[in-house]
């Protein structure tokens, strides 16, 4: 989604803001623009639709940028990508300019009424208001002032960047429900909506909250609240600059699927006890008490978030013996869900922004329910505003499809089961076979991902597909719409995913010699079951391709391609099965000439509803 960068200092400003956006580009946009504040004390303002890098051919050879500066990616929502929709937005003197993640709901009533007073708007966009609302309020007052004035005006969400040809060597920012974080290095300071866009400059942050407004000038940092100057911890971030660059893989999708081994041996770094089978949650330890007492846990998420808790749902179920529902936050939102005493609500997420899975848990904290964050961006809104929760540790994912990231919920949510079931009634024996098949996952994936080349082979042959159907049972069928969507978000191939047992209440009748089925069928207890479902669809003529354990023979005849992976519990197969269904959807969509990494349409974190 949007994307913002800024950069006060001693450096020229353009070529920062610059590798910020680049650094950004994996959020999904569709246009970029950078203000700027050279020596003549002019605002500067260049936009371009496209990549970045039609943006850095505008503004090749521009010399005395200045040293301030703020740059945007742009995911359009009011108005088409255009040149004149693009950020940063000006007010009628371009005295300011203005860049703006999240939606101001409120916009046109403002327009209206800004429009009815003379101003005159050049965008279709809601974020122009704002500009025109800052140019109403006196020029004598501090920005960080007059914005404290708009921001009352706006109704909606934003993380927002300004700047003033008046006061050039200052930016002032503000969040409400969208992201933003600070960035400092000596007397160089940054400001974004991802640490990503300054990495590589420092690893030094400072989250800002709701409603605060910082000004950033090379003298340093001012947060204010109300009105009411604030100080604020400075945390310094564990990920550097090469976990967000390519390292020889020609994607990012590929890089993070074969990270994944390593991502496993993190989750579960210093977290097991082999010898007692237990798992300790350093993050759950304050809410133990609470935990052990819980009735109900209510899972929240979106997309593969929401798969990975309807796993994590079976697992805590059989294993955990507690009463689970998993539910998609955008509908849990807008419901009147019902708590009763003992119910907590657990939302997963990856970017810890997901602007549903956030208003879940805010519902959820307004009725006065214990939250708990299962997310992987350290210091993000979910992160903190959850009473307590389990970091998933996969690192920065870049890749817009959830490969590497899906895969450490997953094993956090094995990991809450242990840590559960054994307050419950799971046994050390159980707890130590759970843990002895999660320690042996990493080498288990190696073993799949070494066949990387034959999946390249079966992805080759199924490219030019125009429907797939995936389907599998218990564990297995959250996996089959996972794997489906990764399908469906990278080749933009029709994929549906349906737990094998409806596949006769609707779905078969789909199926011909052109509808190919990717049946998850291991060697488990509905395995039989899986078998009688892809013989109902060879019957169909409709080709089949199986995933099965490593060893079995049975699909050596009667259908058309079997990919093995090596055998675990029921419970870890989710792991194993869906890597070769990352490499397949990777595969098809390199086949068909696609950028996996940044599908159309798409944004890495959804910071609006
Ligand atoms: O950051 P989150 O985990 O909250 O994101 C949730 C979904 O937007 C995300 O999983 C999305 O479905 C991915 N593109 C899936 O690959």
């Amino acid at each position: 989604m949007c994307g913002i960068v800024g950069y006060v200092g001693n450096k020229e400003a353009l070529p920062i803001l610059l590798e910020g956006l680049k650094r950004l580009e994996y959020r999904g946009y569709d246009s970029a623009g950078v203000a700027f504040i050279p020596s003549g004390g002019k605002i500067g303002v260049e936009r371009a639709v496209g990549k970045v890098a039609e943006l850095e051919k505008k503004i090749a050879g521009m010399q005395d940028s200045g040293f301030v500066g703020i740059g945007h990616t742009r995911w359009a929502t009011h108005g088409i990508p255009k040149e004149e929709n693009a950020h940063p937005h000006r007010d009628c003197k371009n005295n300011i300019a203005v860049v703006h993640n999240g939606i101001i709901e409120n916009y046109q009533e403002l327009k209206n009424a800004l429009c009815a007073r003379g101003h005159v708007f050049r965008s279709e966009t809601d974020t122009e208001v704002i500009a025109h609302l800052l140019e109403e309020e006196s020029a004598s007052l501090p920005l960080e002032d007059r914005l404290a004035r708009v921001a009352p005006k706006l109704i909606g969400t934003y993380g927002l960047a300004v700047l003033d040809a008046r006061s050039p060597e200052k930016i002032v920012a503000m969040r409400l429900g969208s992201p933003l974080v600070l960035g400092l290095k000596d007397d160089e300071y940054f400001i974004a909506s991802d640490p990503a866009a300054f990495i590589s400059h420092t690893r030094d942050v400072l989250y800002l909250d709701d409603r605060e407004i910082v000004a950033l000038t090379p003298q340093g940092i001012q947060i204010f609240e109300g009105g009411v100057q604030k100080k604020k911890e400075v945390q310094t971030l564990e990920w550097d600059v090469m976990k967000i660059e390519k390292q020889g893989f020609p994607h990012f999708m590929l890089k993070e699927i074969h990270e994944q081994p390593k991502v496993i041996e993190d989750v579960l770094r210093g977290r097991i006890d082999s010898k007692e089978g237990l798992a300790h949650l350093g993050g759950l330890r304050d809410v133990e008490k609470k935990l052990r007492e819980a009735k109900r846990l209510i899972i929240v998420g979106c997309g593969s978030a929401f798969y990975a808790g309807s796993i994590g749902k079976y697992m805590l179920e059989e294993y955990a013996g507690i009463a689970v529902d998993c539910e998609l936050a955008s509908e849990f939102r807008y419901r009147n869900p019902v708590f009763n005493e003992g119910t907590i609500v657990l939302a997963v997420s990856q970017s810890g922004e997901t602007a549903d899975t956030l208003a879940a848990v805010h519902e959820a904290k307004h009725k006065g329910i214990l939250t708990l964050g299962m997310v992987n961006v350290v210091g993000s809104t979910i992160a903190r505003e959850t009473d307590a929760g389990i970091y998933t540790h996969a690192g920065p994912e870049i890749g817009v499809a959830s490969t590497k990231a899906f895969v450490s919920q997953v094993a956090a949510f094995a990991l809450l089961t242990l840590f559960l079931g054994r307050q419950r009634n799971m046994t050390s024996v159980m707890g130590r076979h759970i843990i002895d098949e999660l320690a042996a996952l990493p080498e288990k994936i190696r073993i799949i991902l070494s066949q990387q080349k034959d999946i390249e082979k079966i992805a080759r042959k199924y490219a030019d597909v125009k429907n797939f159907l995936y389907i599998g049972r218990k564990y297995n069928a959250p996996i089959a719409l996972e794997a489906a969507l990764k399908m469906k978000e990278v080749s933009y191939i029709h994929a549906e995913g349906y737990p094998a047992g409806e596949m006769k209440h609707g779905p078969i009748a789909l199926l011909d010699s052109s509808f190919p089925v990717i049946a998850f069928a291991p060697q488990d207890s509905v395995y039989e079951k899986m078998k009688s479902a892809i013989a109902e669809i060879k019957a169909r003529q409709a080709p089949v391709l199986v995933i099965t354990t490593e060893g079995n023979t049975e699909f050596s005849q009667g259908v058309d391609d079997v990919i093995f992976v090596p055998k675990t519990i029921e419970m870890l197969e989710p792991i194993s099965n869906i890597i070769p269904l990352q490499l397949l959807a990777y595969f098809i969509a390199v086949a068909k000439g696609l950028d996996p990494d940044q599908p159309r349409n798409l944004a890495k974190a959804v910071t609006v509803e």
